[in-house]
């Protein structure tokens, strides 16, 4: 297989994570005879350093022009003083409304072997956590008009969070064939006891069941579902919601599965191009010194080949490799427990390659 990937290394950590990511894609392209060809895309602080630029149009066109798109992370206290329109952050939300990618998967499961990171009590660990937060991705106050003036003397601000059917349809959609292909669970997370857009939601998710009548879908509201969380997480499998609320509760929700630097998502929109980044930021403060966790984006690596590109066993492998790392007890700073073994970014990327190329075997 020939494949075109875009890669966005990005702003602090970013490049450090991505390289090890890559390293893992490399062994897997050489392993199964694929082809990937790799452009490095600016983007955020970089594209900003480089260009004055937070997404120049060659990067757009770039994007536009691959299969798929590999972030590690962008933005950083340095560009605190851009103006808000040209900030890293917008990159980021620019790339995935253009790439129409509103379909953002955050999976929360706990790998046993970190059980020890997890700041939860042990009998609800033991109960098991895996679910995942499909958030909506181009829509909403993300992207609703945002402005700021003067009334009556006083700054004023406000950003309009703005909702239609269609919208809601399509990413429900993606809930409930996800549940179908789990356990068959939805909630639907909302404020619908305040919001005019979460009424809607609820309107067109509970018509939208009827089509799915093996799942079950129930309504929360999105402070108890803050609160359930860490309360009791066995009960979700697939949580629905919008934007602001699947950003908020997707960190809450890697926390408890031991630490954010592990969890990878996908951002997927009508064509099988996508974007796969790990959930956690650019941690400017741990930039440089080759201790950050790049478990997230290497299995973000993983969900690439899988939704994109359809590879499998190739995902698979990459699983394995990373059980197989963290089995033998080896840990970045971020997941450390008593009697682990501490290594270093570069490390774990090294461990995980070398898993795949000795011992995955191919079946
Ligand atoms: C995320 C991030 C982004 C978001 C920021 C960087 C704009 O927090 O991907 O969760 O809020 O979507
Ligand atoms: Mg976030």
């Amino acid at each position: 297989m020939k494949k075109n990937i875009a890669v966005i290394k990005g702003d602090g950590i970013g490049p450090e994570i991505v390289n090890e990511a890559l390293k893992v894609l490399h062994v897997i392209e050489k392993k199964y005879n694929h082809t990937f060809q790799l452009t490095e895309v600016l983007a955020g602080g970089a594209a900003i350093d480089a260009t004055g630029n937070c997404l120049p149009q060659e990067s757009i066109d770039q994007l536009l022009a691959s299969d798929s798109v590999l972030l590690g992370a962008v933005g950083g206290p340095k560009y605190d003083s851009q103006p808000t329109e040209n900030r890293p952050e917008k990159a980021l939300l620019r790339i995935r409304s253009t790439l129409g990618l509103f379909a953002n998967m955050r999976p929360a499961k706990l790998y046993p072997q970190l059980r020890e990171a997890s700041p939860l009590k042990d009998e609800l660990v033991d109960e098991g956590i895996d679910f995942v937060v499909v958030r909506e991705l181009t829509g909403g106050i993300y992207f609703g008009k945002h402005e700021t003036w003067t009334e009556n003397g006083q700054e004023t601000a406000q950003d309009i969070m703005k909702y239609s059917t269609a919208e809601i349809r399509r990413i429900a959609k993606v809930a409930f064939d996800t549940a179908m292909v789990r356990r068959k669970h939805v909630t639907c997370v909302d404020k619908a006891n305040v919001l005019d857009t979460s009424k809607l939601w609820r309107r067109t998710v509970r018509e939208m069941a009827k089509d799915y009548p093996e799942v079950t879908l129930d309504f929360m509201y999105v402070d108890n579902a803050a609160m359930q969380i860490c309360r009791k997480p066995s009960q979700f499998d697939v949580i629905l919601t919008e934007n602001m609320f699947g950003d908020i509760l997707s960190d809450e929700a890697s926390m408890i599965t031991g630490t954010i630097g592990t969890i990878p998502s996908s951002s997927l929109g009508e064509t099988s191009r996508g974007m796969y980044e790990p959930i956690h930021g650019s941690a400017p403060d741990i930039a440089g010194q080759d201790i950050a966790d790049p478990l997230g984006t290497i299995l973000s690596v993983g969900m690439m080949l899988k939704y994109s590109f359809g590879l499998e066993q190739e995902a698979e492998d990459i699983d394995r490799a990373v059980n197989a790392v963290l089995n033998a007890g080896y840990r970045t700073p971020d997941m450390m427990s008593e009697g682990m073994k501490k290594v270093s970014c570069h490390q774990m990327g090294d461990l995980v390659a070398a898993e795949i190329e000795n011992n995955c075997k191919e079946m």
